[in-house]
């Protein structure tokens, strides 16, 4: 398969290339860069040094089109709409990691990335790409709109029990803590080490605009379910670490939290769960593409608090995003992302 990667030197775009560098049908052949066009890739990201000599080009819609099978766009909000209206048609797929395709109401995207487009969202074979829950429906669809990396730790971790109705969905209280490469390679003063190390810094507090698309997929079961979302930037360079402070309906043992969510996750390579007693911690999924989830009760108010942690650039992003390119191709999910995490 013949690769493409719109915005190929940000975070997520050169994870890509470093998870398909050794992906045995990838071969990216088509790079681009806003602020590094014509010049060789491992040169700015001397990580891929001998894996990709691709020179950057300046985005050209049209071209990816014609060289690729497979786009995977890292680009700002709207630009998703021309590739999928080129691809229309054909047999190429687009997997977007930004935020154009993961919306059910168009109505709701546009109100939240403030787009003034009209897009009609019927005329697209696509799909939000949490590979776990949407399968099938990944298998075949053309376009993915791959989910946000602190919607993939909090949906993956409250699933289980809001399938099996354990919980009141009206006040689901998350805290995120997130890795600072969350927010992307473009200069910002926020981000200069010296504001952020030695700080931990909520930002957006419920007002994040994972926010909607949190509600959307947890919404699906039931009733309509409200978050409470605090994000925080926290100095490490990588992970997500989520915790969902949760009212149960009915007293229950953490034995039987376990083995619902072991049950549920029985198929699911990438997900690992943990016995009761440890708790997932960042640095156990770094540079890998698997998430962890533990539990603990609070007996006195009968609350459940489920963790969960995922690298935010690989089951955040970039792997899930080839995970999802795998399962659209017939592939075996894993292939190419059976990372070992790194680890101390
Ligand atoms: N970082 C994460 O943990 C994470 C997780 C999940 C989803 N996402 C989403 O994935 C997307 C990319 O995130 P990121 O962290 O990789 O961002 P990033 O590090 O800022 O990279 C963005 C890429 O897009 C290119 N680009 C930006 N504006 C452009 C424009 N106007 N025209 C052409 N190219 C342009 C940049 O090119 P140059 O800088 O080379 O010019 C760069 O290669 C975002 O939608 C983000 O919300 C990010």
């Amino acid at each position: 398969m013949k690769i493409g990667i719109l915005g190929a030197t940000g975070y997520t775009g050169m994870e890509i290339i470093r998870i398909l560098a050794k992906h045995p049908n990838a071969e990216v052949v088509y790079l681009t860069s806003k602020n590094f066009d014509s010049q060789i890739i491992s040169d700015i990201n001397p990580h891929l040094y001998g894996y990709s000599e691709v020179i950057l080009e300046n985005l050209d819609i049209k071209k990816a089109v014609s060289m690729c099978d497979v786009i995977f766009s890292t680009l700002p909000s709207g630009y998703s709409f021309e590739i999928a209206n080129l691809i229309q048609g054909t047999q190429k797929k687009l997997i977007d990691l930004g935020s154009d395709f993961r919306f059910d109401d168009f109505e709701v995207y546009k109100k939240w990335y403030k787009v003034d487009n009209e897009i009609n969202y019927e005329l697209y074979n696509r799909v939000y790409g949490l590979t776990e829950l949407y399968r099938e429906e990944v298998q075949k669809a053309q376009i993915i709109g791959n989910p946000g990396c602190y919607p993939t730790s909090i949906i993956l971790g409250l699933i289980p029990v809001l399938k099996n109705k354990l919980i009141d969905t009206k006040n689901i209280i998350i805290d995120s803590k997130s890795g600072i490469s969350g927010a992307g390679h473009e200069p910002k003063f926020a981000n200069l080490f010296s504001e952020c190390n030695e700080n931990v810094k909520p930002y957006n507090v419920n007002k994040h605009r994972h926010i909607p698309e949190i509600e959307q997929e947890l919404s699906k079961y039931g009733s309509e379910t409200h978050v409470i979302f605090t994000p925080q930037m926290v100095p490490m360079t990588r992970g997500i670490l989520s915790t969902m402070y949760c009212q149960l309906t009915n007293e229950i043992d953490i034995k039987d939290i376990y083995d619902l969510y072991s049950e549920y996750y029985n198929n699911d390579y990438f997900i690992r769960i943990l016995k009761p007693g440890l708790y997932p911690t960042t640095k156990s999924v770094y540079g890998s593409n698997f998430c962890h989830i533990g539990f603990e009760l609070d007996k006195k108010s009968n609350m459940l608090i489920i963790m969960s942690v995922i690298d935010n650039l690989v089951k955040g992003a970039s792997g899930q995003a080839v995970q999802n390119m795998n399962v659209m191709l017939g592939l075996s999910e894993n292939k190419g992302l059976d990372l070992v995490p790194v680890f101390p």
